[in-house]
Formats: C-alpha cells, structure tokens, sequence
C-alpha cells in the first residue's frame, strides 16, 4: 500500500520498483523536477545529454505503471548549456516516452517572472522552464474551473459603463493570423476565465537551503486542475517538499522519494513550519481554551508577531518570533506558563519579550530564586507580570503542529532544532541553536540588565 504523506529515502529509480510500496494504478498525480542533464554531478548523481532518456525512461516506466488511468504526470524541467549550446534531452525525451505509450498532452510556459541575474555571450536570462504534461488516455481528470484568473483590466475598458460596441458583436477573425475566430461579446459579463497554458508564477521560494525548489504554487496550480480531494499526489524527486506542502494544503495526500536526507529533513521541517504559520491566531481566551484538546499531544509550536513596533528588530511581520515543543500538550504546558501573569520564571519567551519592553512598558523586575548561576535571575513584579501578558496577548499570534503519533522529547527537539536552523526564531536562546540566531547576543544583553537590576538595586552580587 501506498505510505501516504511520508518521504521515502532513496533512489526512486529502485523504490518505484516495489510494487508494495507503489501497486499499480495507485497515484492519481506525479509531478516532479528532476535534475537537469550533467548538473550538480558532486551531490548526485547524474546523468550526460546522452545518457540520460535511457536514465529515465526506466523511471518514467515504473510512474506509468503506478499512475491511475484518468492520472497525470507533469514533468517540470528545462535542458540546460553545455559548451554554448542548449542540450537536446527534453526533446528527445518527448518523444521516447510517446514510444513508451505516454501521450504528450500539453507543454506548459512556467514565467518565472524573476530570474538569475547576469549576461551571456548569446542569451539572455532564463526566464522560463518547461512544464510537460503527459497522461494514459484522453479521459482525465482535468477540472478547468478550479483555475480560473480574473478577466484583466481590457475588459473594464473594453465594456465600460457596461457598453458593448457593435464590432464586438460579431465573430471574427483574429487580427493576429492564428485562424481563431472571436466574439468579443461573450465575455461581457465574465469576471474570471480560463487561464493560458503560460503561467506567470514568482520563482520566489521560502524553501530555504534548496537550490533548485521550485515555488509551492507552481505543483499546487496543476494538483487543482489535475486532482480532486483526498487524491495521492507523487513526487519522486521531493527536494525540499515543495509538492507535498502543496498537496496538503489542498487537502491531498503525498507521497515523496528523495535521495538526499539532508533534504529530507528540509522537507519534513517546512511541512512543521507551514502547519504552525498557518494556524496562527490572535492569543484570545476562546482560542486558548480550543488548545485543550490538544492535551498529551506531542506538539510544537510557534510565536509571531502581528505588527508592533517595539519589536521590530527582532521580528519581521510573518517570521517566527520564538519555536518551542511540548509533550504535556499546548494548554497544560505552554500556554499555560507563556500566557500566565506570574509564570515568567518558567517562560523563557516571557523573559525575553520583557527584556525587550522593559524600557517601553516601564517593566519591573524581581528576583527569581534559581540555584543555577546559568538561568537568568529575574522575574518582573506583580503589575509588570500583568502588562507584559497584556501586550503579548494583544500582539503575538500562536500557531502549532501536532503529530499524529507519539514523539519522543528527542525526536521532537530534533525538529524543533532543524526550525533554528531554518527559520531562524530571534527569541530563542537554547545552548544549542542559539548560534542561528542573529539576534542573540542582543537578546542575552538586555536579559542580563534585567538581572543585573535587581542585583543592583538591593546590593546583591
Ligand atoms: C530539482 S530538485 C527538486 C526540487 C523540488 N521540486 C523542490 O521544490 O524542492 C531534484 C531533487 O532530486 C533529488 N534526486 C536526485 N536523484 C534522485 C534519485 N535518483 N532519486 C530520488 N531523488 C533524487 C535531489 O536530491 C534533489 O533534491
């Protein structure tokens, strides 16, 4: 059976091969981009212009066979230069796997609308990639309406005030020699339409430490129009998870293989990350309640910002503030002691918003009795708790991620580090991951005028 929503490690060359893994006719989509020809030969390997159809036509055989009839495969890829030239293999390519019995149904224009900068003897920037798209038969799933765009600003002027002119409502020719006849007409009161086959989508990625992702809403234009709800999405070649956030957030399933576990890591860590950012809500009571259902669970969760000032070194609007992890579940630990006047000894994340709004809030501090000379030693007064949970009531945002089964502290923390590493939180000081925080050093010096205060103040050293 197929393991849905799971990463396979390995070479999906050999894992397609096992049909317990991929029975036949169980993927309703593949999209994937593989590695270009002769690229990146020192992390993978691959293959020469020459050498590699043959390379995939072998995989490409094992994805008709697991692909459902009505099912898709989009192939996003490009043929890069060697010695001056552009390479050959996607074209022949195209036409091995019309040998194999594929049917070439369409080429998509993926726009990148940005590209690498810079200048060449005879080219221009590459501001475009393939998207082929194959299938078994002419029956297949292909929901034109789930992709429709808004009209353009033509039509405004076109049909203003709701006019139409008498030369609209004829059919013509068109004027551009295509053969296609129009009538101008029938789009009068359309606000959205079907798209063109070129798909102007930013090349901007959140991917991080993934050189060749692609954008998440490039595999999710094509899991709309080519999938329905609950579908299995496959990408073979999963890079840093692109496809199955795309999936998920369109309530498919995924299933990846990837060769590389550094990025398997990567993949799994953004999948966290995109479940966190997007359940992220304003800290009301009624919200807060909501978490406990979420008790035992293994969960980890993050802090954002909405919009305030006072922060603004350490946080940009939609970065995560601070990444955290309980297996107690979000209410009984968390949010209980992040949001509780009176908890700031146990909430590194209260000390460290505190420490930053000292000076603003005119925050007080108190001793925090602590045996360790490591921790920070302050807590703020009774009427200093209280307004450092109102601000951060009325300006952080909390999202989480739950796991489905039961984790392990360990394996939780591991997650929790790979966030540091990726995303960077400017609140958290961990031994351990606080070298991915720009902000730390900053952060531990105001932390330390707090303790230092008090210390001060009654004489204490
Ligand atoms: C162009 S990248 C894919 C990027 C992906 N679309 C994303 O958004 O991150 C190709 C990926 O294929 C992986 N790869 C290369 N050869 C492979 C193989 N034989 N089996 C599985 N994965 C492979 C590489 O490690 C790389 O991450």
């Amino acid at each position: 059976m197929v393991r849905k929503n799971k990463i396979i490690h390995g070479d999906c060359g050999e894992i397609l091969k096992n049909k317990t893994l991929f029975p036949d006719e169980s993927i309703d989509l593949v999209i994937t981009s593989p590695p270009y020809a002769d690229k990146r030969k020192n992390i993978y390997n691959t293959y020469t212009n020459d050498e590699y159809v043959e390379w995939f036509l072998e995989i490409s055989s094992e994805l008709k066979r697991v692909l459902k009839p009505q099912g898709s495969f989009i192939l996003n890829i490009k043929e890069n230069v060697k010695k001056f030239e552009r390479q050959t293999y996607t074209y022949e390519l195209v036409l091995a796997m019309k040998k194999q019995g594929w049917m070439w149904i369409e080429e998509y224009c993926w726009n990148k609308r940005t590209s690498f900068p810079g200048k060449w003897k005879a080219r221009f920037r590459d501001g475009w990639e393939r998207c082929y798209h194959f299938a078994k038969q002419s029956d297949l799933i292909f929901n034109h309406d789930a992709v429709l765009v808004p009209i353009g600003d033509w039509a405004k002027v076109r049909f203003k005030d709701g006019k139409i002119h008498e030369h609209d409502k004829n059919t013509y020719l068109s004027k551009t020699g295509s053969g296609f006849k129009r009538k101008v007409e029938n789009w009068k009161d359309k606000k959205m339409v079907h798209p063109s086959n070129v798909l102007d989508i930013v090349s901007v990625t959140s991917n991080l430490n993934h050189s060749a992702a692609f954008p998440v809403e490039l595999p999710a234009w094509f899991i709309k129009l080519l999938t329905n709800k609950n579908d299995i999405v496959l990408d073979p070649f999963m890079g840093s998870g692109s496809s199955a956030i795309a999936a998920l957030e369109l309530n498919r399933n995924y299933v990846g293989i990837e060769i590389d576990k550094d990025f398997i890591d990567i993949a799994n860590t953004r999948m966290v990350m995109d479940s966190i950012f997007k359940s992220r809500k304003s800290l009301y009571e009624k919200n807060i309640t909501e978490l406990k259902k979420y008790d035992n669970k293994s969960c980890i969760y993050g802090f954002f910002v909405k919009n305030s000032k006072a922060l603004k070194a350490y946080s940009k609007s939609r970065k995560l503030l601070y990444v955290g992890i309980t297996t107690r579940g979000l209410f009984q630990r968390d949010i209980n002691e992040h949001l509780k006047s009176g908890k700031t000894p146990n909430s590194s994340f209260r000390r460290s918003i505190g420490a930053i709004l000292k000076k603003d809030l005119n925050l007080q501090v108190m001793n925090r009795k602590l045996k360790n000379p490591k921790y920070d030693k302050f807590k703020f007064t009774k009427e200093s708790e209280i307004e450092l949970t109102d601000w951060i009531m009325k300006n952080c945002h909390f999202g989480f991620w739950h796991s489905k089964e039961d984790l392990t502290k360990k394996e939780l923390i591991y997650i929790e580090s790979k966030i540091s590493e990726l995303y960077r939180p400017s609140l958290n000081l961990d031994a351990k991951t606080k070298k991915y925080n720009k902000m730390a050093k900053q952060l531990s010096g105001l932390r330390k005028i707090c303790s230092d205060e008090w210390k001060n103040k009654n004489g204490v050293r």
